[in-house]
């Protein structure tokens, strides 16, 4: 007999519809799954890995208690003895101090080397629990659960993870990578909308740096997108994945040319994020803006015509991302985009679109030309 029958699941198939990637790091290889009710698997596919020993569940508060009791009995159905800790967990206390209590919690309950630390949050969650996991006993494995959309496309993937000190933002840290990472497209119903927003700015993007085919998707089905309605939305998460997986995989430690791609907008991202005052932002939100501005440079440079930087502006407010940043003074941003962490020795290395879906770094740029760009987003 061919084909499936009614009631009849072949649990591999089905598994593997929903692989969006396999990341490759010189700390191993691991799966990036994304799916409707994926959560429920979460056991099986950790017991698929390779993993024993008890899970260590560590989620964002928000997340509790359904979604957390739910990942801890599909832990439980794949043979798993699990602890939960749901602490709240923010840009405000991503720090030591909330790092100290996942210690603290894992000392009482003596886990050991071979045991497993589940994220289960936002980005937030999954840099500072990641960076608990990295440290605790010099390493121990971790999965990621990502629930929020920012975490599913770009930090549950690539093993950067870290907490803030008082002297600026994830300036501790360590790569770590995962063991796997589990994206539940359904925890993203309870996100709220600008988050939402925030994080399509980030999976859009991809698609502008590296996938035209991708960005035109976006392009079209916004609403549908947004809505999550159907099957587009996943698969459309499940490709700006992908890309950002390829790119980890490549370029894994940021010292080749491909993980810088995932740069564009964030210079000058990161500092309308800084001159506004940390918060007033969402990370993603300014990056949109950002994006156009390093659009603008590449108008300026002839490396795009303005339709191109046109069609990038209505694909960020068709996801009700703002592509302005009024108010905020020119010269102080100047500033702020020379002391950006990714520049070396005073030279900004630019990424820029080449065309749609093509992206390229350019060091080049004038200060003149920055300045106007940066002008075009403030007024
Ligand atoms: N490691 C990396 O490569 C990397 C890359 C980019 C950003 N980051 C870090 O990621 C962090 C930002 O991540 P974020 O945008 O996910 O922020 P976040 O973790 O603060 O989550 C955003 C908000 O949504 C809430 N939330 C999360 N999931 C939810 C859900 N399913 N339902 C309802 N509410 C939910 C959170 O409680 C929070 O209030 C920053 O600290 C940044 O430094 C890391
Ligand atoms: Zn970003």
């Amino acid at each position: 007999m061919h084909g499936k029958t009614a009631g009849w699941l072949n649990p591999m198939t089905d598994q593997d519809q929903n692989l969006a990637a396999i990341v490759n790091t010189t700390q191993g290889s691991y799966r990036v799954i994304v799916g409707r009710d994926v959560i429920d698997d979460l056991g099986f596919e950790l017991k698929k890995t390779g993993l024993q020993g008890r899970a260590f569940l560590v989620a964002d508060e928000v997340m509790f208690p359904n979604p957390t009791r739910r990942a801890q009995e599909a832990l439980e159905r794949g043979g798993y003895a699990t602890h939960l800790l749901a602490l709240e967990i923010g840009e405000s206390n991503k720090n030591l101090e909330t790092v100290q209590l996942v210690y603290d919690w894992l000392a009482e309950l003596r886990a050991d080397r071979g045991d497993i630390v589940v994220a289960m949050g936002g980005g937030v969650t999954g840099d500072l629990v990641g960076f608990a996991a990295a440290t605790w006993l010099r390493g121990v494995a971790v999965v990621h659960v990502p629930t929020s959309l920012a975490a599913m496309v770009d930090s549950s993937i690539g093993g950067k993870t870290g907490v803030n000190i008082p002297n600026g933002k994830n300036l501790l840290g360590a790569f770590h990578q995962p063991k796997l990472v589990l994206q539940d497209v359904g925890h993203l119903d309870s996100l709220p909308a600008r988050e939402m927003s925030a994080g399509w700015a980030e999976a859009v993007k991809h698609g502008i740096i590296l996938d035209a085919q991708l960005l035109d998707t976006f392009e079209r089905l916004a609403p549908q997108m947004r809505a999550l309605e159907g099957d587009e939305p996943v698969d459309a998460i499940r490709k700006s994945v992908a890309i950002k997986g390829d790119i980890v995989s490549a370029d894994e430690f940021e010292t080749g040319d491909h993980r810088i791609l995932l740069n564009y907008g964030h210079t000058i991202g990161h500092a309308i994020e800084k001159v506004s005052g940390y918060g007033t932002y969402l990370h993603g939100e300014a990056v949109a803006i950002g994006m156009m501005a390093a659009g603008k440079i590449a108008v300026q440079l002839g490396m795009i015509d303005t339709n191109l930087l046109n069609r990038q502006r209505a694909v960020l407010e068709s996801y009700a991302l703002p592509t302005r940043a009024v108010g905020l003074d020119v010269n102080e941003m100047i500033e702020a985009t020379k002391s950006d962490k990714k520049s070396r020795g005073g030279t900004i290395r630019w990424v820029l679109l080449e065309g749609p879906g093509k992206a390229t770094t350019r060091c080049d740029v004038p200060e003149e030309l920055v300045r106007e760009a940066i002008q075009s987003i403030l007024d």
